[in-house]
C-alpha cells in the first residue's frame, strides 16, 4: 500500500472481486476520512457470517451507538470509581512480576505470561475471573484467539470477502477463523449463564452483570437490542480486541527497552525518583513521569500495532480529498502511514521518545498519534489500554532490568497479520 501510494498519491482505489476499495494514506487524508460522517463500519462477508449482526465491532446504527456508549462508560466508571479498575490491574501486575521472577534471570519468551496477564485484566472486568498462568485450557483459548487475529490479515480472508459463496465450500484456514470465534463465543456464553444465576442488579460486579441489568432497564426500547445474544458477541469483541493489541504493545515495549538500554535506564531513573523502589505505581504518577509516558507513546507509534485499521464503507456518495467516493465503496485507512508520516514526525524511522517531549522535557501530545484510530468508530478500549500499558510497564521496570540473552542482538523483525506483532523473542529479567 505504501508503494502504491508513492506512485498514485495518498488516495487511490483498487477492485477486489466485485468490491471497489479506496485506500487512504498520510495524516491529512486519513484524519479527514476517519472523522467524516459518510462512512460506517464495513461488515465484510466473513465477519457477517460469524457475527450475524451482533456485538460491537461489526454493527452500525442506533443499537451500535448505544452499545458503544455503554461499553466506553463501563470502562471509565467501573465500580464506584476508577480506583477499582486500577486495583484490578495492580493485582495482575503483582502476579506478572512474580511469574517473571520465577525465571531467576534466565532467558525466556515473555509472550505467554504477558498474554495471560492482559487477558486476565479483561477477564476480571468482563466476567470477574482470572486464570493461573499455567492453566492449559485458558492458554489454548488465547492461542486460538491470536491465531484468528493473525489469519484475519491473511489472503484467505481477502479471498472469502471477494468470493464468499465459493470460499464457503473451499477448505482452508478461513474455516479456522470461523471455528475459533465460535469456540471463544461458547466459552463466554457459559460465563453469561453462570452470571444469570447470581445476578444482583443493585451491585453489578463486572461487564456481564452491568449488561444484564441494562437489558432490564432498556426493555421498552425495542430498537436498542440489549439482549443475551448481543452480550455474548460484545464480550467476544472486548476479549478479542483487548487481548492481542495490548499484549503485543507490551511485547514491543520490552523489545525496545532491551534494544535501547539507555532508554531503559532513563525510565528506571524516573520511576525511582517519582515512585521509589517499593510503592506500587498508580495512574496519579503518570502526570509526573513525562519520559516514561513519552517512551510508551513512542512504543505505540513504532509498534504500529493495527497498521491498516478496521475497514469502513461509504454509506452515501462522499467526497474525500477532492475525489468523489461512491456509496458502497470500502475504505481502508493506512494508520501506519500516519504514525510514520515524514511531514509529522522529526525522525519517523527512528525509535525516538523525544517525539513526545517539549524543549523542557515535558510531555507533548501529537495530532498524528492515532494508534487507536479517530472519529466515532475509534477504539472504545483506549482508556483501559492506556491504564494497563502504564501500570504494567512501570511495575515491570521498577522491579526488573531487562536485557537480551547473552551474546544475542535483539531483532525488531515482525509478523504481519491483522496486527503487526514482534517475532518470538527471548529476554532476561534480572531483579533490581
Ligand atoms: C494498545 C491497545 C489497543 C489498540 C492499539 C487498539 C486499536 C484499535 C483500533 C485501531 C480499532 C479500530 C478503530 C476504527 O475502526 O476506527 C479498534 C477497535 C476496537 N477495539 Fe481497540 N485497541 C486497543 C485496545 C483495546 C482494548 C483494551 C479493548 C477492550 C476493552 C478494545 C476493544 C476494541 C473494540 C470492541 C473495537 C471495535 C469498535 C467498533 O467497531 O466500534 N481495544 N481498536
Amino acid at each position: 500500500m505504501n508503494k502504491l501510494s508513492e506512485k498514485y498519491g495518498n488516495i487511490f482505489s483498487l477492485r477486489r472481486g466485485l468490491t471497489n476499495i479506496v485506500y487512504v494514506s498520510g495524516y491529512k487524508a486519513v484524519k479527514e476520512a476517519l472523522v467524516s460522517d459518510s462512512f460506517a463500519r464495513c461488515v465484510t462477508p466473513l465477519f457477517d457470517d460469524i457475527y450475524k449482526g451482533r456485538g460491537l465491532s461489526f454493527t452500525n446504527g442506533y443499537s451500535w451507538r448505544k452499545h458503544q456508549q455503554f461499553s466506553v462508560s463501563f470502562f471509565k466508571n467501573f465500580g464506584e470509581s476508577r480506583e477499582t479498575l486500577q486495583h484490578k490491574i495492580q493485582q495482575e501486575c503483582y502476579f506478572l512480576c512474580e511469574a517473571f521472577e520465577q525465571e531467576q534471570g534466565c532467558s525466556f519468551d515473555p509472550l505467554i505470561k504477558i498474554n495471560n496477564a492482559v487477558a486476565n485484566v479483561i477477564g476480571s472486568l468482563v466476567f470477574g475471573q482470572r486464570y493461573e498462568y499455567n492453566d492449559l485450557q485458558f492458554q489454548k483459548l488465547l492461542r486460538m484467539s491470536a491465531e484468528s487475529v493473525h489469519l484475519t490479515g491473511s489472503v484467505w480472508n481477502e479471498l472469502y470477502d471477494a468470493y464468499p459463496s465459493i470460499m464457503k465450500i473451499v477448505p482452508g484456514p478461513h474455516h479456522t477463523i470461523i471455528a475459533n470465534y465460535r469456540r471463544l463465543a461458547a466459552f463466554l456464553a457459559e460465563k453469561i449463564e453462570k452470571h444469570k444465576q447470581d445476578q444482583d442488579p443493585n451491585e453489578p460486579k463486572d461487564y456481564i452483570h452491568s449488561y444484564l441489568a441494562e437489558i432490564e432497564n432498556r426493555k421498552n426500547d425495542k430498537e436498542v437490542q440489549f439482549n443475551t445474544e448481543n452480550l455474548e458477541w460484545c464480550i467476544v469483541d472486548l476479549f478479542e480486541g483487548g487481548t492481542e493489541t495490548t499484549t503485543n504493545t507490551l511485547r514491543w515495549a520490552l523489545l525496545y527497552v532491551i534494544k535501547y538500554p539507555l532508554i531503559q535506564e532513563k525510565v528506571q531513573e524516573e520511576i525511582e525518583c517519582v515512585i521509589g523502589k517499593t510503592r506500587f505505581p498508580t495512574m496519579a504518577d503518570k502526570a509526573n513521569m513525562p519520559y516514561t509516558n513519552a517512551v510508551l507513546h513512542e512504543v505505540q507509534r513504532k509498534g504500529d500495532i493495527v497498521p491498516l485499521n478496521m475497514a469502513r464503507v461509504a454509506t452515501k456518495d462522499a467526497a474525500l480529498g477532492g475525489y468523489s467516493v461512491p456509496k458502497g465503496t470500502v475504505m481502508i485507512t493506512n494508520i501506519s502511514s500516519v504514525l510514520n508520516d515524514e511531514k509529522e514526525w522529526e525522525t519517523p524511522d527512528t525509535f525516538n521518545p523525544e517525539h513526545f517531549l517539549d524543549s523542557e522535557g515535558q510531555f507533548r501530545r501529537r495530532d498524528a498519534f492515532i494508534p487507536f484510530s479517530a472519529g466515532k468508530r475509534m477504539c472504545p478500549g483506549e482508556y483501559l489500554a492506556r491504564v494497563e500499558l502504564f501500570l504494567l510497564f512501570t511495575c515491570l521496570l521498577q522491579k526488573f532490568t531487562f536485557s537480551p540473552p547473552p551474546g544475542e542482538e535483539p531483532s525488531l523483525e515482525f509478523q504481519l497479520g491483522f496486527t503487526k506483532v514482534p517475532m518470538p523473542y527471548k529476554l532476561c529479567a534480572s531483579l533490581r
